[in-house]
Formats: C-alpha cells, structure tokens, sequence
C-alpha cells in the first residue's frame, strides 16, 4: 500500500502528516518563518526522513494552508476549511462542529455525517480571536505561552476583558497590571474574551452534534477550559491538535488517489 502526505503551510507553522492507509507513519512541524517554502521543504523532507520514504515513493501529496499555492511538490491543493473538517472527522467521526484556532485566523465549520463541509464562520481580518493574541498578550506580561495557557486552566476569577482589538487589548492589560490586578486573573479574562468572540461566530452556525477544537491554540488548556465552560458542552481535543488540517490533506491525498478510487470501485 503506497503512502500519501499532507503539507499545511499555516501562516505560523508548518505541518506534514505522512499517511499510509489509516496509519500516521511520521509527521513534523516547524515555525513557517519568511520562507514558507523552505520551510515546507525541510518539514517535508524531516517527516519523508522519519517515515524511512523517499519523495518518489509517495502516491500523492496535498498542500493547504495560507501558503499551499506555493508549494512545487504538491500535486493538489485543498482549503484549510476542507482539511480540517476532513481529519477532525477522521478522529471524532460524530464530529458535526469543528473550531480551528490558529496563529493567524479562527475558524467554526459545521460538516455533515460524512465529514463534508456544509458552512463555516471565518475571522482572519484581525488577530482578536486568535493565538497571535494571545501571543501579544504572553509578551506584554512578560510570559511564555505554555506558562500563560496553565495560569489560565488554574485560574479562579476572571478580569473582564472589554477590548477585543489586539492593540487596545494590550493597553487594558499594561493598565490592569499597574492598578495591582492578578496576572492569573487577567489571562483567564483574556482567555474567556477570545472564547466569546468564538462563541458569537458558532451562533450563526447549526451547532449539532460533538464538537472538535483544532489547530495549535487547541493545546492551551486555558484555552480549552475557556470554551468548554462558556459552550457548556464537552469538545473533543485530538491528541495533536495542531496537525489536524495536514492530517486531512493526506486522507484527502489518499483518498482521491486513482489507484484507491480504482480499489474502491472494486471493493478491495
Ligand atoms: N502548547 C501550546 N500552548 C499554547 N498555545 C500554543 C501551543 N502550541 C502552539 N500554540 C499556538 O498555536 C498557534 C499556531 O497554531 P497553528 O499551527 O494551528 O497555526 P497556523 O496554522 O500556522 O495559523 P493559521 O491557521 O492562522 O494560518 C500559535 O499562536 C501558538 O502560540
Ligand atoms: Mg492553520
């Protein structure tokens, strides 16, 4: 059985996902830099090296991403909404709702039993919403992101937050600091902020069935508790979130193969 990859080039990381038939053979991720095509081709390369494959002998690769149109050794290219959708259904297939937070952009897609993408609610117009944000927010109190993501999971009160533009949050939080507020408290305000602005692009979606967080922000706990408590319903949180969308893109490699298509008509 021959292997496919995947490739998202997202606007902060890129990931690879080598598949063969419903086993993940090797994957990798890196910083997407100024280069994303370089940075393609060594993620690519890292993860050929980690699954013992040479590029010639794969059936197939599928870029996404915000830098899939440039990517040389891709045969096809597939949005990030169809890739995220596709490998959250993958691992959850009850999956009806999926949220994607990346560094750049925050998404809500709604798909069908079959992992079809029926509509999707997007913000990439600013960073409100998204890990660059919080990013921001990490530097202005002078922490590391993973120290941030678990004061926000161990938080007990939250600072109401009410700026949602980037800049002027970071203001409202340089002011909290000087009037003496908590720092746990502020980033669990932050986190709750960011989850409600979700929450208002799922409200314009159907939100049936299990729903799916994906995407890097998808590790911060703070941010996993932030949307779990203001949805009110349990998420799914695959084991690698960030790898979701490369993850679709290999099945979507492997699936539209002609030599799977051929086997599938054939039943074998
Ligand atoms: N362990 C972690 N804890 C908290 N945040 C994390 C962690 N790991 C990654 N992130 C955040 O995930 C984000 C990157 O996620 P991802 O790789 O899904 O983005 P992307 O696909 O490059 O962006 P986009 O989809 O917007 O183009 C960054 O903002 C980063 O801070
Ligand atoms: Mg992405």
């Amino acid at each position: 059985m021959r292997a496919f990859a995947g490739i998202d080039v997202g606007s902060l990381c890129t990931k690879v996902v080598i598949l063969r038939g419903e086993e993940v053979l090797s994957w990798s991720l890196r910083r997407t830099g100024a280069d994303p095509v370089g940075a393609a081709r060594r993620c690519f390369d890292e993860a050929l090296a980690r699954a013992g494959l040479q590029e010639g002998e794969l059936g197939g690769v599928v870029a996404t991403g915000y830098g899939r149109l440039r990517i040389p050794f891709a045969s096809r290219q597939v949005t990030e909404i169809t890739c995220h959708a596709r490998g959250a259904h993958f691992l959850f297939p009850k999956t009806r709702t999926v949220i994607d937070i990346g560094g750049q952009d925050a998404k809500v897609i709604a798909l069908d039993e079959r992992g079809k993408v029926l509509d999707f609610v997007m913000n990439d117009k600013c960073a409100a919403g998204t890990g660059r944000f919080l990013e921001v927010m990490a530097q202005a109190l002078e922490m590391e992101i993973e120290e941030m993501a678990s004061e926000a999971a161990n938080a007990l009160k939250a600072v109401p937050i009410s700026s949602m533009c980037t800049v002027f949050a970071e203001s409202e939080v340089i002011s909290l600091v000087a009037e003496g507020s908590r720092r746990d408290e502020i980033v669990w305000g932050l986190h709750r902020a960011i989850a409600r602005r979700i929450l208002g692009m799922a409200k314009r979606l159907p939100m049936k069935g299990e729903v799916t967080f994906t995407g890097g922000v998808a590790k911060n706990r703070g941010m996993v508790r932030a949307l779990r408590e203001l949805l009110g319903i349990p998420l799914n949180i695959p084991h690698e979130p960030q790898i979701v969308g490369a993850l679709g893109a290999a099945l979507l490699a492997s699936s539209t193969s002609p030599s799977v298509r051929a086997a599938e008509r054939l039943k074998i």
